[in-house]
């Protein structure tokens, strides 16, 4: 891989909450437009790190790289000005809103980002345009004037997906978007992921296995702190060492 082609670098990270290691001198480049997969038992350190990638957690060893440039120091809103959004293993939406009006506010900040919203003559039209577009993509146009709290918890994944998606970042990194989600929604969460992931650099941690596997082209496994193994989801299921310490105990 050549720089050029490394859109996110860790460099030597560590991440101690007192004795503990919850990173353990993690170095891993991540290569521009792949999904990558991020598996490991509970506590291996995946939404640690993905803090540290997203600026949540600023107090770590080591360095974070983007296009090059060490953005160790800038936080999280610093880092999705430079394309870099984030969701949640906990879902972030307002439930008394309606699924309209909370992608409406996703698309004000956007925008927000860009022009003020006083000088901007088309602003109301940009941002009904990007509320449409991201209803339509995570397959929520029916349920625009739903309040975000009574659907299902499935729609609401999607739905928080679509928040994050709406400013249109390079690298999205997703922490457990289908936890809690019902068997019988995850086969189109899925394909919402993988329709999300397109044209992106996506770091996905998912415990569902046939998920990961499918959706990723790297996945990189986790345990203790440290990375164990990287490959291809076929190389990495026939590692002895990660069916040991993870596939192995299931
Ligand atoms: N803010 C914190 N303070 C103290 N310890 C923490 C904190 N955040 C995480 N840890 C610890 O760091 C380790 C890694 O946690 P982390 O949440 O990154 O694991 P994970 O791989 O995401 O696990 P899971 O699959 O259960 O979500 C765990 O031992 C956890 O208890
Ligand atoms: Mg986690």
């Amino acid at each position: 891989m050549t720089d050029n082609n490394i859109v996110l670098r860790c460099q030597n990270v560590t991440v101690s909450f007192g004795a503990l290691k919850a990173i353990d001198d993690v170095n891993y480049d991540f290569a521009t437009g792949k999904v990558y997969g991020l598996i490991g038992p509970n506590g291996a350190g995946k939404t640690t790190l993905l803090n540290v990638l997203a600026g949540r957690q600023l107090q770590h060893q080591g360095a974070v790289l983007c296009d090059g440039a060490d953005i160790s120091r800038l936080g999280a809103n610093q880092r999705a000005r430079r394309g870099i959004g984030r969701s949640f293993q906990i879902t972030k939406i307002y439930p008394e809103m309606t699924v309209a009006e909370n992608l409406r506010i996703a698309a004000q900040i956007k925008h927000s980002r860009f022009m003020p919203f006083w000088i901007a003559p088309r602003y109301d039209r940009k941002l009904a345009d990007d509320v449409d577009d991201m209803l339509e993509m995570t397959g929520l146009t029916a349920h625009r004037n739903d309040l975000a709290g009574a659907m299902s918890y499935g729609l609401q994944r999607a739905l928080e997906l679509g928040l994050t998606i709406l400013p249109q970042p390079r690298i999205l990194l997703l922490d457990e978007p289908l936890a809690g989600i019902g068997h019988h929604e995850i086969e189109q969460a899925t394909r919402l992921i993988r329709k999300a992931s397109e044209g992106r650099t996506v770091l996905l941690i998912e415990h569902n296995m046939d998920v990961i596997m499918a959706l990723s082209e790297q996945i990189v496994v986790m345990s203790n702190g440290r990375v164990i193994a990287a490959g291809t989801p076929q190389q990495v299921r026939t590692d002895p060492l990660v069916r040991s310490v993870y596939l192995g105990e299931e």
